[in-house]
């Protein structure tokens, strides 16, 4: 099957174990040349705006941009999984072609704060926007596979803020200083770790995670001077991601509100869903996507996922979708694409 066969090349890049294409990166280049080829050789019209976004345009779509757009992106986490992202970029190819109509976009760097889709909205005129954007993606979670249903309809996409928390201390020798008085940053840290982790717990259905810690000087017999911890907290709701930005005393560098996806979207998404007899779920998205940058700028966005397999992991190498709910999601993607460029 061609998309999966493509996804195996997507992963071939950048070396094992798991997808790593970080943005920017050599890798990322190189999947997207390899997406531009594929996009061409589906006779679509390629283009790379300034921010470095891949476009491959149905010719006789309407000028500049295809009434409707669909795509995801290319880069991914380290040691990331096959399907993320990538799927979203690979079927958006097969559905347009297959419609003859509308435009496919890889962006850049979702995985850092969705760079690509964030220059294209604060960019681009009102005329050069899709009138209406759809993501196909993987679920990364364990709903559609406990409600045993290959796709899903995305009802609105989380919130979330990231930023750093820096913790001073002072440098010294492991082993000549005595525990008393120490000024160990990295204690400090930890208990604030800790802090963060029960800060999440309190709040119904937020999250929030610490996937990064530095520490200085960094040997092994030098107590830590200087900590640097990232933090991710999500929640399904403003007031709710507020009450965990301030009860971890955040200062975030990014915040993303959460986001409805469009009604009329999420409908034409439904129809073809309900027409295939396949079992109707809609879910929230506690991960974030372009789609999300879209719908925030006003563009009617939508999102299709596909059941994860394996409990629903992702941003690993365990990450998996079976070939035959990949066919459907791209029957499903195209049909929409099809009806609505039509309609529209
Ligand atoms: O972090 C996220 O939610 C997405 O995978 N970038
Ligand atoms: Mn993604
Ligand atoms: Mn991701």
């Amino acid at each position: 099957m061609r998309v999966l066969d493509r996804l195996e090349q997507l992963y071939a890049i950048g070396g094992g174990p798991g997808a790593n294409r970080p943005h920017p990166s050599a890798a990322e280049d190189e999947a997207h040349v390899l997406a531009a080829g594929w996009m061409e050789e589906a006779g679509l019209e390629v283009s790379v705006d300034e921010a470095g976004n891949l476009c491959g345009r149905v010719p006789g779509s309407a000028p500049g941009t295809g009434p409707i757009w669909t795509g995801s992106h290319l880069d991914t986490v380290p040691t990331g999984g096959k399907f993320d992202g990538a799927l979203g970029v690979v079927a958006g190819i097969e559905a347009v072609a297959m419609a003859g109509q509308g435009t496919v976009v890889a962006f850049r760097g979702e995985e850092v704060g969705c760079v690509g889709s964030r220059a294209l909205v604060a960019s681009a005129s009102a005329s050069e926007l899709p009138n209406a954007f759809f993501e196909l993606h993987i679920e990364q979670g364990p709903v559609l596979e406990q409600a045993g249903s290959p796709l899903g309809v995305v009802t609105s996409i989380v919130g979330y803020a990231r930023g750093e928390l820096v913790f001073e201390g002072r440098a010294g020798h492991a082993g000549t200083t005595p525990m008393e008085g120490r000024e160990d940053a990295l204690l400090t840290a930890a208990a604030a770790i800790l802090r963060i982790n029960a800060a999440a717990r309190e709040i119904d259905s937020a999250v929030a995670t610490v996937g990064r810690v530095e520490v200085e000087p960094g040997g092994i017999n030098v107590i830590p001077g200087h900590v640097r911890i990232s933090v991710d907290a999500r929640a399904p709701d403003s007031g709710r991601l507020q009450r965990l930005v301030d009860a971890i005393g955040l200062e975030p560098s990014q915040l993303n509100a959460p986001v409805a996806m469009d009604e009329r979207c999420r409908r034409a998404l439904l129809a073809e869903v309900g027409q295939r007899e396949l079992p109707i779920v809609e879910l929230a998205s506690g991960a974030g996507h372009d789609a999300g940058i879209l719908a925030a700028a006003g563009v009617p966005s939508a999102m299709l996922f596909v059941r994860s397999l394996n409990g629903g992991v992702s941003h690993c190498p365990e990450e998996l979708s079976s070939e035959e709910d990949v066919l459907l999601a791209v029957e499903v993607l195209t049909a929409v694409v099809r009806r609505l460029s039509t309609s529209s």
